[in-house]
């Protein structure tokens, strides 16, 4: 269906659909100790060796932290409707809690103005992955108290930034900040304990809890958490390969989506986690289910899932002979977005949702004579999945906006800057930018909100 968006076809989205791109400040800003801020758990992760491929850090990255003006120009040329960001926590409050490092906060209060002369809606989320190292000396996400530090930093960003800033968001993907950084240690803080892995998601979902409330009582906004969700489906017809299914889209997909939205945990986590999983005191539900505006919803791929022993989830992921893989190995599969966003109105009722990420790693080839970057297998997975949303949008779902995953190319985390996500192309001895094909495409897509999707592709 999705799968090649056809030729004819009116491809029109919804009046006020926001098209923009994407962010996180630990892979673009650089300069992570600039102005008074303090380190976060990624400055002292990359900085420890052999945690991240080649021992890149995000000590220069796109530096944005000094090109942002220029940056917003290129968003701009681009025709840009939206642009979300995250917020370093640590150039805020340089100990995690207490002092406000103004210089810090003049940095994203300057953002957001140019943002708006420029026209392009700012979307804010408060965390995208780095913690400041002085609360993770702390416990970080084990320590309870969490939720108040939490609350408190979005509080000092609701009173500078709201109005200004219309959409916010909590926490970016808690998922993999669990999973990645407590359970299996490719992700900072590079914990490896089946122990602590449910207590930091569930201490993350009351942070989330605690300054989604802080937000009412400051904000006149939209409020809403970002989570990534991969479908899964099964490999073959045996009740054992439905049974993984249950146990992986419980574990990665409803883990957070369910006390957020529902207020309780799928039943599979107990037999999932086993004597890892604690007794949760009841009243911490009603501090995670806090009424949001709209979920933001990142998708790269699905997976198809037969019964194995990837710990906790005792699954294995079934590789397509026929499928196309991503440069981080992930199948390309439109289709698993119209599922997913069919999968959350039916679970979740008609709560608004943005795309806050989607994108894909591929190989790109040098930049040629006239600046070119031709891009093709990026921009059919764009195309593809513009493609899927539609038919989501046609079939009742409330899809408000599309942020394509990533606005540069910059540090894939642990990968360090092998993987390149960007639609605009970033040499890193340079810092020039350079759009690439996928880039002059989306250009037009937006501007012509999404009709010109049924064009053929130009090469
Ligand atoms: C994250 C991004 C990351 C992207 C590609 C998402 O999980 O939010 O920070 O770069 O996926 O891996």
């Amino acid at each position: 269906m999705s799968d090649a968006p056809a030729q004819g076809r009116d491809f029109r989205f919804p009046d006020g659909f926001l098209w923009g791109a994407a962010t996180a400040a630990h892979q673009i800003e650089g300069s992570p100790l600039a102005d008074g801020a303090g380190p976060s758990i990624w400055t002292r992760f990359a900085h420890t060796p052999g945690m991240t491929l080649n021992g890149d850090t995000g000590d220069v990255a796109c530096d944005h932290y000094r090109r942002w003006k220029q940056d917003v120009a290129l968003m701009r040329e681009l025709g840009l409707k939206a642009y979300r960001f995250s917020v370093s926590w640590s150039r805020i409050h340089p100990e995690g809690t207490g002092r406000v490092n103004q210089a810090g906060l003049d940095f994203y209060s300057r953002l957001v103005d140019e943002l708006l002369e420029n026209g392009i809606e700012p979307l804010l989320t408060l965390f995208h992955w780095d913690l400041p190292a002085a609360l993770d000396d702390r416990g970080g996400w084990l320590n309870r108290d969490c939720a108040d530090w939490f609350a408190d930093y979005g509080t000092t960003l609701y009173r500078a930034l709201d109005g200004r800033v219309k959409k916010w968001a909590t926490i970016n993907e808690p998922w993999v900040v669990t999973d990645g950084g407590y359970l299996h240690g490719a992700l900072a803080p590079g914990h490896r304990s089946r122990y602590e892995a449910p207590i930091a998601a569930h201490n993350l979902m009351r942070a989330h809890g605690a300054a989604a409330q802080a937000y009412r009582a400051e904000g006149r906004h939209e409020m809403g958490l970002v989570v990534n969700i991969e479908p899964k489906y099964p490999a073959g017809d045996s009740p054992e390969d439905a049974a993984a299914v249950r146990r992986a889209h419980a574990y990665m997909n409803e883990q957070f989506l369910h006390p957020a939205l529902l207020g309780r945990y799928p039943d599979e986590l107990k037999d999932i986690f086993g004597d890892a999983w604690p007794e949760w005191p009841a009243e911490d539900f009603a501090l995670i289910r806090q009424p949001l505006d709209f979920v933001g919803i990142n998708y790269y791929t699905r997976s198809v899932t037969a019964a194995g022993d990837s710990y906790p989830q005792r699954t294995a992921v079934v590789r397509q002979p026929l499928g196309t893989y991503t440069e981080t190995g992930w199948e390309v599969f439109p289709q698993g977005l119209t599922d997913l966003l069919l999968w959350f109105k039916d679970t979740y009722g008609d709560l608004p949702v943005y795309i806050t990420e989607n994108g894909a790693a591929f190989f790109d080839p040098p930049v040629a004579e006239g600046g070119r970057v031709r891009d093709p297998l990026r921009t059919d997975y764009l195309r593809k999945h513009l493609s899927a949303i539609h038919d989501a949008i046609a079939a009742g779902v409330d899809v408000r906006g599309y942020m394509a995953w990533s606005l540069l190319d910059n540090l894939e985390w642990s990968l360090g800057y092998s993987k390149r996500f960007g639609i605009v192309h970033v040499n890193y001895g340079t810092q020039e930018r350079t759009p690439k094909d996928s880039a002059r495409w989306y250009s037009k897509v937006i501007a012509s909100n999404g009709r010109t999707l049924s064009d053929p592709l130009p090469y």
